[in-house]
Parts: structure tokens; sequence; C-alpha cells
């Protein structure tokens, strides 16, 4: 059992978040009005191909469906039709569906952590929102995939892309939090006990291996390869090995509720409390996170998605947390100052035009991959928070 100490709580941080706090109803409202506005007006172009994972010069470039975030678009187009009711929005994400049939068939990136980012706002929503049968056995046959290829019993986690087990990179991250309610959604849907324990286990192995004391994570980890020993933390996407890398802690943020929501182990709630405490305390002023929370203040990137993300999160634990724990009251509050702060700080003019729902995104600030762009995960997850806040007993797609 892990205890927040005083240290890590350090009041005085979270008492920007005491208190109840609720966006204003016409703020929502016209953020909501905004973001579907952009988004029907650019939909024709983003019928028949998908944004590239960040924008360049604030401009998404076309391409296929081949890439870990193609499954955000569709979600987006899922969640506008679930916002708005407008039969475009559907009618788009359904066209979308093939191409994720296709995809599979082909094998085109399926060998890869992040395949529950492709399949789950895309499929497993459509299945959710439609009832259609066939695109549910896809969704099926791409989760007994990505077990029986992806997990390892022996080292009690998913592997990182699967090629790079080959080549000696045998490790696992923060990201695939986010992934594993792909095999939660198939083991509760198919009965089989072992996807479910497969994505428990993620949970177990990241609380062990990637969640330091203090409630920072790594946000990658590294395993001997033949014997699966574990070896040490490092990074891809963050500042330094040591440091904790603000997107990835994000995934683990919203990832561990969705383990609770499924398996009720009491250690989830205890790991997120911990490291959503860490969060809470290393945002900076305005509430928007920079890239890495070494930094908590200056110039550097900001991670946008990594704020709607941890929205995301946090409304989805308070499901689970009585009117009588304290963490309820602070999660809600700091979700709803943290969502408008992303209205008002990442969604209005910034003196030229930008394609995404939102700006200020960095994708990887090491490999200077998309810093201080759009991205269509923060375009999804924003309009998730948007939607959640609107109507908190939303039947998520995770
Ligand atoms: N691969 C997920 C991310 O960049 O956050």
């Amino acid at each position: 059992m892990m205890n927040v100490t005083e240290e890590e709580l350090r009041p005085e941080r979270l008492e920007r978040f005491s208190g109840t706090y609720e966006i204003p109803k016409e703020k929502l409202e016209r953020a909501i009005e905004m973001a579907l506005k952009k988004l029907e007006r650019s939909l024709s172009e983003w019928t028949d191909t998908f944004p590239g994972t960040s924008s360049v010069d604030y401009r998404y470039e076309h391409g296929a469906n081949d890439n870990w975030e193609c499954g955000m678009r569709t979600g987006t187009y899922w969640l506008a039709y679930e916002l708005s009711g407008n039969p475009k929005f559907r009618e788009v994400a359904e066209k979308q569906l093939e191409t994720y049939r296709e995809r599979f068939e082909k094998k085109i990136r399926v060998d890869d952590h992040d395949v529950g980012f492709v399949y789950t706002p895309s499929c497993v929503a459509a299945y959710k929102i439609t009832g259609d049968k066939q695109v549910k056995e896809l969704a099926l046959a791409v989760a007994d995939y990505y077990y029986s290829t992806g997990y390892t019993k022996e080292g009690g986690f998913i592997l990182r892309g699967w090629s790079w087990q080959k080549q000696g990179g045998c490790r696992t991250m923060m990201d695939t939090l986010m992934n594993a309610p792909f095999l939660f959604w198939a083991g509760k849907e198919s009965g089989k006990k072992e996807y479910m324990e497969a994505a428990l286990s993620q949970s177990r192995t990241t609380e062990k291996l990637l969640i330091r004391e203090d409630g920072s994570s790594f946000h990658h980890y590294q395993f001997e390869p033949e014997t699966y020993r574990p070896l040490y933390g490092l990074t891809l996407q963050g500042y330094s090995n040591d440091s904790c890398w603000s997107r990835g802690h994000a995934w683990g943020v919203y990832g561990f509720p969705i383990a609770y929501s499924y398996t009720k182990e009491p250690f989830l709630k205890e790991i997120h409390r911990k490291i959503t405490y860490y969060m809470l305390n290393h945002l900076p002023d305005d509430l928007i996170p920079y890239w890495d929370y070494t930094f908590t203040e200056g110039d550097q990137p900001r991670d946008s998605s990594a704020a709607v993300v941890n929205v995301c999160g946090l409304l989805e634990m308070c499901n689970y947390l009585s009117d009588d724990e304290p963490e309820r009251a602070i999660y809600q509050n700091a979700a709803a100052r943290m969502l408008e702060a992303v209205i008002d700080g990442c969604t209005g003019d910034i003196g030229r035009e930008y394609d995404g729902l939102i700006c200020h995104v960095t994708h990887a600030c090491p490999q200077k991959r998309g810093v201080d762009e759009c991205a269509v995960y923060g375009d999804y997850f924003y309009l998730e928070a948007l939607l959640r806040m609107v109507k908190p007993e939303w039947n998520r797609y995770w």
C-alpha cells in the first residue's frame, strides 16, 4: 500500500484546486459550438485521408490510415456525432471504418503497443454507438492479435512495438496504459479472462517499475530481452531519463482509472492518486503543462494534449470516488480549471490559422517533431473532455 506523504501533497500547490468550481455554462457551450463548426467545415477534406501525427506549421498533412493517431480522427467524428446528433459526422466515421479492416488484413502497423489507440475510438466506439456486430468482430480479432503477439506473460507487460524486441529494445511504456483498455474491453465482450489479466498486468508492472516513489513516471522501462529481467527506466519523448514526460504521465492519469473501472483493484486508486498529485503539483500557474514536468515556469513549449488527457482521467476517476473522499472535490475542481485553461489559452486567435481544435500541443520535443503544433490526439481528447463535462454519464469508448 502506497502512502502519499505530506511532502508529495505540497498543500500550497493543491490549494489552487480547493472548493467547487465549474466552467460557466455559456463558455462551455460556445467552446463546443466552435469545435463542431471547425470540424464540420473541414469534414469533406478529411473523409478519405487522415492527418499525420502532428501538424506542420499548424497545417495537417494528408496521409493514409497507417499511424497510431488515426483512430482518434475517426473517434473525434464519433464524439462530434454524440455531441451534436449531426448525421454528417456519423456518415464519415462509418465510411472510415473500412480502412481499419483493410489495415488489419494487410497488417499495417498493427505490431505495435499503440493498437488500442487505433481501434478503440474508431471501431469499439462504432460498436458502442451503432451496435454494428461486424465492427465488433473486427475489433475482437485485432484485440486477439494484440494479445497473442504483443503480451508477454513472463514479463507481465505489453511490449513496445514488437519489432523493437528483435533489436534488443525489450521495453514497455506509459502510453500502453491507455492501450490496455482495448484488452479490458475485449475480455469483457468475449469472456476471455486472459485478456483482462494481461491488461491488469500492464497496470501492475507500471505501478511497480515505471512510477517512482515521488509519484513521477519513467516514460519507458527496459527489460533484458532473453529473460524479461527488469533493468532500468528511461525516456524517449521526455527531457531526460530521470524526468517526467507530461503526456506519458497523462496516459497514466487516464489509464489507471479505466483499469479500476474494469477490475476495482484498490491499488489502482492509490497509484492514481499518487501520480495525479505529482501532476497537479507540477502544473504551472496557467495550468497548461509544459512538455515535461521538469519545467514549471519559463518559455519552454507546452503540451495542451497532456492537459486534456488529464481532464478526462480526473473526471473518470471521480466516478469511483464518494463525496467524502477528499480527492473527489480536488479532481473535479482541477479538471474544470484545466479544461477552462485550454479553452482560454489554446483555442483562440494566435494570429494565424491552425487546423487543429487546440494548439500548443507538443508531440516529441527531443526529436523536434510537432513542437508547439496541433495533433489529432489533442483534438480528440479536447472534444472528449468537453463531452464529459456536459454529459458526465457518457458511455466512454475506452
Ligand atoms: N504514442 C503516444 C504519444 O506520443 O503520446
